[in-house]
């Protein structure tokens, strides 16, 4: 594809449609950590939704049904949920997202279903294609494409110049699509509005819930003659994702275009934004701490753990949504068959019976399991190549953009939000 797709909008969309995630995901404070303190003590297991209180919406009960909802704060209440999926079940998630990604959407999907999917796409995370894609793509993608144009200017907005822009790219050339700007960034906004969709306000919620599901056929209309093209040309390229789905359909995995291109639409918004918001709470982290950041910049054996503890304390997906199949006690509350949970991944992550001044940064802590990227079943399928692009970004500005840091001539960046937390601009000076 050489051009803007038809019906396409300029690609400077792309960051409208970042920002009005933001918005929908900000709620009514921008720290709610004091708060899951205190209900780490007091009311661990809490009947209601702490996102309703937040005024965010919450996957608990995207589709407003009045369904009962109680809320875990803690670290332990919070694993054992995600460790039992036959108790608490995924299915809920398909009133939300699935609604507009079909049956494609693996973290809505439960038991046979669920493994069948996960392993189709496993197969193409082999350790050998991730490495293949850490030294011959993503880095030099991030370097060459997107860091070394930003150097003459000694400036730039790490969110908007860079984070936004590079997940995207490195996603969409892992799939295997013609490397083309516009329509790459177009496809990206279309699954940013997507995740847009839900929204507190029933006004705005009539309107964006149509946005996100005219994007969810629009991104389908695009992406499926891709897959078409590909499988008339014999599959081409393995080592991408597209190619990789063909080739398992020759094998008697059974997937028509119309089953790939679902794959890789749900794919789209769960593997770019969250990569951006990860990498952009990093640097807000280790740009209010300029000796740690010069520490790091000398002893890059330290990058791995600013990634992990960056990724524990502000945890971009803050928290995930599960069902009781059955009556249950979790923490000594009674949580009856058919209510949902939402899990304060955000607090389960700053937990003091865990991690000792649980809201300190602090890179050189012990590592431990976190919930960032979910757990049990349902873990992240990208963890990796989520943090193999946070890695090669880090180096890749700490190489190349010497004496990092912010730009006296503009507001300090804060991450902000309740959900999907992030900052919204990050200036940045060098030399
Ligand atoms: C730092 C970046 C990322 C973060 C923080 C993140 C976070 C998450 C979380 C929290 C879940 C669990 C959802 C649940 O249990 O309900 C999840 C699942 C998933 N993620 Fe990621 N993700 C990231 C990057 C990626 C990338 C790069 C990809 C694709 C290459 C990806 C693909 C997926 C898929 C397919 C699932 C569903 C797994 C399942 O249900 O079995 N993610 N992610």
């Amino acid at each position: 594809m050489n051009s803007t797709p038809e019906g396409v909008a300029p690609a400077a969309d792309m960051a409208n449609d970042f920002a009005a995630v933001s918005d929908v995901f900000s709620g009514t404070t921008n720290d709610p950590y004091p708060l899951y303190r205190e209900m780490r003590e007091k009311n661990p297991v809490m009947e209601g939704d702490i996102l309703a209180f937040f005024g965010v919406p919450s996957q608990a009960d995207y589709a407003n049904k009045g369904r009962q909802v109680f809320t875990t704060f803690r670290y332990e209440d919070c694993m054992a949920i995600l460790k039992d999926p036959g108790t608490f079940s995924s299915g809920l998630l398909m009133e939300g997202l699935g609604a507009f990604l079909e049956d494609a959407m693996l973290t809505a999907l439960d038991g046979e279903k669920h493994r069948v999917l996960r392993n189709v796409l496993q197969g193409a995370f082999t350790p050998r294609n991730l490495k293949n894609w850490h030294e011959n793509m993503i880095r030099p993608v991030v370097v060459d494409e997107f860091i070394k144009p930003l150097l003459s200017q000694k400036k730039c907005d790490l969110v908007n110049d860079f984070a936004l822009h590079f997940p995207v790219r490195v996603i969409y050339e892992m799939m295997g699509f013609p490397n083309d700007k516009a329509s790459i960034e177009q496809f990206a906004g279309w699954a940013l509005r997507i995740l847009a969709g839900p929204q507190k306000d029933p006004v705005k919620a009539e309107q964006s819930m149509r946005a996100a599901f005219q994007a969810a056929q629009d991104l389908y209309d695009h992406v499926r003659p891709i897959v078409a093209a590909r499988r008339a040309a014999g599959g081409g390229n393995q080592s991408d994702l597209i190619g990789y789905l063909l080739n398992a359909d020759a094998q008697g995995a059974d997937l028509d275009d119309h089953k790939i291109t679902n794959i890789i639409r749900m794919l789209l918004p769960a593997a770019a934004e969250t990569t951006t918001r990860s990498f952009s709470n990093m640097m807000v982290l280790l740009l209010d701490r300029p000796e740690l950041l010069a520490q790091i910049r000398e002893d890059r054996s330290l990058v791995p753990k600013a990634i992990n503890e960056s990724l524990r304390y502000e945890p971009v997906s803050a928290f995930l949504a599960r069902q009781a199949e059955k009556d249950v006690e979790i923490g000594g509350v009674q949580i009856p068959k058919g209510a949902a949970i939402s899990l304060a991944n955000g607090s389960a992550n700053r937990d003091e019976t865990v991690f000792a001044n649980g809201d300190e940064f602090d890179i050189f802590r012990p590592v431990k399991p976190i919930l960032s990227f979910g757990f049990g079943a349902h873990t992240c399928l990208g963890l990796t190549i989520g943090k193999m692009e946070m890695e090669s970004a880090l180096n890749a500005v700490l190489d190349h953009m010497p004496n990092l840091r912010y730009d006296p001539d503009y507001p300090k960046a804060e991450i902000l939000g309740v959900m999907m937390r992030g900052p919204r601009n990050l200036h940045v000076v060098f030399d």
